[in-house]
């Protein structure tokens, strides 16, 4: 389907995001078929894109959540993902998200350390509910990652060792609040390998042979999320592979197969579009100053990230331009030494693949009022974010301005 983003950007206005929703039903239904023959929930990681329309699209096609705090958890349920599809996961809960998680009968809760899950069992012992609990394992392995998207090493804050992991469950078996009846781990994200993932798989899975040993029961296998995408020339993780390597190594166990995508379902389903404001040289630096800041998509500045950049629909010869927003940072940059045409007032640069942790990462830096959101389906265009305004911004202080 071909749209006019040019017309779509005067539409709307810039700096905008646009998703592509038939993408995202294509990568659902691409994942949710390689997992077929085999008891399977695809728990869409809400923190990649938590837009309600975006999450609501993907609960429509028979999608769960994965959610890191009570606010994901009721974005899930406003977008109608079914409570017995969502689990909670993340390193520090408190308890009045963890109160409200027991109460809204949520699937499972995901523990990250011995501490909370005694605070768990607190919680549901006073609300006399039966918590259904998981345990993020951490199993020491290098995701070959990111730094900063590496997950599943010790050094990470993430999930517990094994031994630890065993006692826990050992425990939670013993108590009359607690139900262990889920596994998990998430060793990275962006993973582009898929022999970590492996190695993970099987360890975990020779932990839930040896806790079935011991009449601990486990049913629900989360291999987390992490599966890379195409940024620029990648070679990633195709959905078969991925689910084949889960199956070997769960081989013989009686499992409902859990995973948690986020960037695989939204980010190449997304861009950002912003328009270019001026031009400049500095000696001889070129940079094109655009509309859009790193307040609005803040990977490049933050990691480093790659994201491809496009003149659209301009022609030229090319010459290398830093991309730039208007924020007061250096470190406020879309792309550096970008090839691009010579460019001129209200030209539209897109920048590609912005689905995940684009918009959901944006600020108000520099009160800058958030971009709009638009969807893209069947040759239709809708808004699902309107653009933040002024009075948005500071409607939450101006009562106290004395
Ligand atoms: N499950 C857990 C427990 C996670 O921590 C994450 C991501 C996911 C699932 C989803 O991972 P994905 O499938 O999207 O790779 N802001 C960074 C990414 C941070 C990822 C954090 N956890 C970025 O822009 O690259």
């Amino acid at each position: 389907m071909n749209y006019d983003y040019k017309a779509l950007s005067e539409k709307y206005g810039t700096p905008l995001y646009m998703y592509n929703f038939d993408y995202i039903s294509n990568r659902y239904t691409t994942l949710k078929e390689a997992f077929s023959g085999k008891k399977s929930l695809i728990n869409y990681a809400v923190k990649a894109n938590s837009n309600l329309s975006v999450i609501s699209h993907l609960a429509n096609m028979g999608a769960g959540a994965d959610c890191v705090s009570i606010g994901e958890v009721r974005r899930a349920i406003d977008a109608g993902v079914a409570p017995y599809r969502i689990i909670f996961s993340g390193v520090g809960k408190r308890d009045d998200e963890i109160k409200e998680a027991l109460e809204k009968d949520i699937l499972l809760l995901n523990l990250e350390s011995e501490a909370e899950m005694k605070r768990v069992e607190m919680v549901a012992t006073a609300l006399g509910k039966k918590a259904r609990i998981s345990i993020r394992v951490n199993p020491n392995i290098d995701p070959q990652t990111h730094p900063y998207i590496s997950t599943g090493l010790h050094e990470n804050k993430f999930g517990v060792e094994i031994d630890m992991a065993k006692r826990m469950y050992i425990y939670a078996k013993k108590s009359e609040f607690l139900d262990p009846v889920g596994i998990h781990f998430h060793i990275g994200s962006q993973l582009t390998k898929l022999s970590p993932i492996r190695e993970a798989c099987d360890i975990v899975s020779d932990l839930v042979r040896s806790l079935k040993a011991i009449k601990i029961d486990i049913k629900f296998f989360d291999v987390g999320g992490g599966i890379g995408v195409v940024y620029d020339d990648e070679v990633t993780i195709t959905a078969e592979e991925y689910t084949q390597a889960i199956f070997q190594s769960t081989k013989g166990l009686d499992l409902t197969l859990l995973c948690e995508p986020g960037r695989y379902m939204v980010a190449n389903a997304g861009a950002f579009f912003t328009k270019v404001l001026y031009e400049k040289i500095n000696g001889s630096k070129r940079f094109v100053i655009v509309d859009g800041a790193m307040n609005d998509l803040i990977r490049p500045s933050l990691y480093d990230a790659y994201h491809k950049i496009e003149a659209l629909g301009i022609d030229g010869d090319t010459s290398k331009a830093d991309v730039v927003g208007p924020v007061c940072e250096s470190g406020d940059f879309f792309g550096k030494n970008v090839d691009l045409p010579p460019l001129a007032h209200n030209d539209l640069l897109v920048i590609h693949s912005a689905g995940a942790y684009g918009f959901t990462m944006a600020s108000n830096y520099n009160t800058r009022a958030k971009p709009a959101e638009v969807a893209l389906e069947e040759g239709k265009d809708r808004l699902i974010r309107r653009r933040e305004s002024y009075e948005d911004q500071v409607r939450l202080e101006l009562e106290y301005l004395k």
